[in-house]
């Protein structure tokens, strides 16, 4: 019977599936945004994907990850489809009226993405620019906030791995998304040629949290769980292993 809930899609509360009493949730994320969760081969990895492992450890929970896409992933969540989503998602007022956030886990801000010899030195210089953004992001509004909302020089993509790729084959002036995933884009990919660039506070600060279903009670487990990987010193060994220090 829960083979076929599960199946359904409507599965994961309450799944004993390994029978050592522990729950296994469903996890939804959209794996194309590398560091924090992408695609290796055919399974799922990045800085996000083990913090929530270590998260749910401490938390007495199984997790099954599925990569939904990023649009999708919403819809789970605010349908209780999915008991919980990590994808770099940005808190925000917005998206606290239909979602429950957990406790931050990450900082971030948003960061302008250029071919090398482009001539975009700060945000002032998108105005008149194509500018590649992921749908529904905080880079997409952060653009708005510049180009105005309806401008038709904001392109938009389903993920931000498109984004990418409209900037490389010339399509787009610049991407706009998260400094962490844009910084090692160009790091890991030097033959592109792309540079971030150093327009320090051209956006605002942001944090990541965990996404539940209004309401949740997973929430304040999955805080108190998320306080104990932060003190336990786990936190720090997983942000070690992905960004060095
Ligand atoms: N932090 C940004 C936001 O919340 C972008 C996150 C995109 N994440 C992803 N896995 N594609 O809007």
């Amino acid at each position: 019977f829960s083979l076929i809930l599960a199946a359904c899609g409507t599965s994961g509360n309450g799944d004993d599936a390994n029978g050592e009493g522990k729950k296994t949730l469903k996890v939804v994320t959209d794996a194309a945004y590398a560091p924090f969760e992408y695609l290796e081969g055919d399974k799922i990895v990045g800085f996000d994907i083990d913090f929530i492992n270590a998260v749910a450890e401490e938390a007495g929970y199984e997790l099954n990850i599925v990569n939904t896409g990023w649009d999708p992933l919403f819809v789970e969540i605010e349908d209780e489809i999915a008991d919980v989503a990590i994808s770099a998602i940005t808190i925000n007022d917005d998206r606290k009226q239909t979602y429950d956030f957990s406790v931050p886990y990450f900082l971030s801000t948003n960061k302008i993405l250029v071919p090398e010899n482009s001539d975009i030195k700060g945000a002032a210089d998108l105005t008149d620019k194509v500018v590649a953004v992921q749908n529904g992001t905080t880079g997409q509004e952060a653009v708005e906030g510049l180009l105005g909302t309806n401008s038709s020089n904001i392109k938009k993509f389903e993920n931000n791995n498109l984004a990418i790729m409209e900037l490389l084959s010339g399509g787009a002036d610049a991407v706009v998304a998260d400094n962490t995933v844009v910084e090692e884009y160009a790091k890991n990919n030097p033959n592109e040629k792309l540079v971030v660039v150093e327009d320090t506070d051209a956006f605002e600060s942001e944090y990541y949290g965990l996404m539940f279903p209004k309401g949740s009670e997973l929430k304040a487990e999955f805080d108190a769980a998320i306080n104990k990987v932060f003190e336990s010193g786990k936190y720090a060994e997983i942000y070690k292993e992905w960004f060095g220090s």
